[in-house]
């Protein structure tokens, strides 16, 4: 077991390169299974759940090289359409190889995730495009048994927009008979990645990066190869460690408009923000940052993956702020670790109401699930003296080396081998 021990205080400085999108390469990844050949995707995160995928889809017969980034997969020998317990209760997003097994092959028999860190998370939305593509669904010892012998085209009008569950029908879509229409479809950049990707395969997919997706069922697909986005969600946790520490850092491979709102929100903080297409630069020396409200909203609204990093920062700022997920309202599980450091939050239904305080005081915390993590160790990046963050496997899940590229900013964080739990 892992932990990082930090010294708090430092100003960050300096360049970094950020890593591919995690959220991305896992929709990329099951896609493979609608064709039958050698897939490629590059800018692909070494991060836990990469690993995690790739096991699945090993467990289902592609074959899977990965090596400096690039991910090599083989779907020519598909042997298994079953989706096990033991990796589906690691990782929630195993549910995506539903829609691609049951569109190429029929039957997918795929483990019931349960609940996670912080909530319950269901996968309604994921299974009732499946019955209106025309599936059958049982549920049988905790397995989701979908068959169909050709998925039909169906209008798809979610209540909720999910990325998972938009990936999932878009995935079972591609090859229906006849025409999808999926409505109220999510917009995210990791759901127009996957879209761009299987229309390089031979999809019929109109409407790209907008919430409602035209799908013309095509008889096969071929494979292709695909870069993947870079992670704007590693990118906006470190602009706001730059923020927090007071730094200047710069960051290379991202791409800003992913990140429009976020860096507003950094602007209205006081720091100065630059950037181009794949650059982007944070100035925050010299400035007494602001408090600054946000409230999480579908893209390209203010992602709710970075509620709690958000939360860690205006913990620090002068005068009071409001942090309300409204995509995950029971999503708080990091406030309780943040209190520890001497944060003054309390939680009021799904808002954190957050009173900054002068200074946080270095003392050891736990890590609940990845991004409640991400915010423990932006706390200790300012807080006095030393900080343990304890269970650093959450962040390993999904951010790749997240404290060498801090040390390459100067940071003081190391990873320790601990006994603790
Ligand atoms: N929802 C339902 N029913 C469903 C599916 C979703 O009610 O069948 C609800 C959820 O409970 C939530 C909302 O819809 O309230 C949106 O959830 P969504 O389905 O969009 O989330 P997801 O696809 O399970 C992905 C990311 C999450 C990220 C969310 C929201 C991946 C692998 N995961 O999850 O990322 O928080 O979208 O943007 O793409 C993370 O990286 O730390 C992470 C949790």
């Amino acid at each position: 077991m892992d932990k990082f021990v930090i010294e708090g205080g430092i100003a960050l400085k300096g360049t970094v390169e950020v890593s591919g999108a995690k959220n991305s390469a896992l929709a990329l990844m099951p896609s493979v299974l609608l064709n039958n050949g050698i897939n490629k995707i590059t800018n692909v995160p070494e991060v836990n759940d990469i690993f995690t995928m790739m096991k699945l889809l090993n467990q289902l017969g592609v074959a899977a090289k990965f090596e400096n980034q690039i991910l090599t997969l083989d779907s020519t020998n598909i042997t298994s359409q079953t989706a096990p317990y033991e990796h589906v209760k690691k990782m929630r997003a195993s549910v995506y190889v539903l829609g691609p097994l049951l569109a190429k092959y029929g039957i997918a028999k795929v483990s019931m995730p349960g609940g996670c860190a912080w909530g319950p998370r269901p996968i309604n939305l994921h299974l009732e495009a499946m019955k209106k593509l025309g599936a059958e669904i049982e549920l049988e010892e905790g397995y989701i048994i979908a068959k169909s012998k050709k998925l039909n085209g169906a209008r798809l009008n979610f209540d909720i927009s999910s990325v998972g569950a938009t990936g999932n029908a878009l995935m079972a879509a591609v090859l229906a008979k006849g025409e999808t229409i999926i409505t109220n479809a999510a917009a995210e950049p990791e759901i127009t990645q996957l879209a761009q990707f299987l229309v390089s395969m031979g999809a019929n997919i109109e409407g790209i990066g907008s919430n409602i997706l035209e799908i013309q069922g095509v008889d096969e697909l071929k494979s292709a190869d695909v870069e993947n986005i870079p992670d704007r969600i590693e990118a906006g946790t470190l602009l706001i460690a730059g923020a927090m520490t007071r730094g200047k850092i710069e960051m290379t491979n991202v791409n800003s408009k992913h990140l429009n709102l976020v860096i507003q929100k950094l602007e209205d903080s006081g720091a100065n923000l630059s950037y181009n297409n794949s650059l982007i630069a944070l100035d925050a020396t010299n400035i007494e940052p602001k408090n600054v409200d946000i409230t999480t909203s579908v893209y390209p609204g203010f992602p709710t993956d970075m509620q709690a990093q958000w939360t860690s920062f205006m913990s620090i700022v002068n005068g009071s702020s409001k942090i309300t997920d409204t995509i995950y309202l029971d999503r708080f599980k990091h406030i309780p670790e943040l209190t520890r450091l001497g944060a003054n939050i309390e939680i009021l239904r799904n808002s954190a109401l957050v009173k900054g305080v002068k200074k946080l005081k270095g003392a050891t915390v736990m890590s609940t699930d990845l991004r409640a993590s991400a915010s423990l160790v932006l706390a200790g990046l300012v807080a006095e003296g030393t900080t343990e963050v304890l269970r650093i496997y959450h962040l390993d899940r999904g951010y790749q080396r997240i404290e060498e590229k801090l040390q390459k900013l100067g940071a003081r964080i190391e990873r320790v081998k601990t006994q603790e739990f």
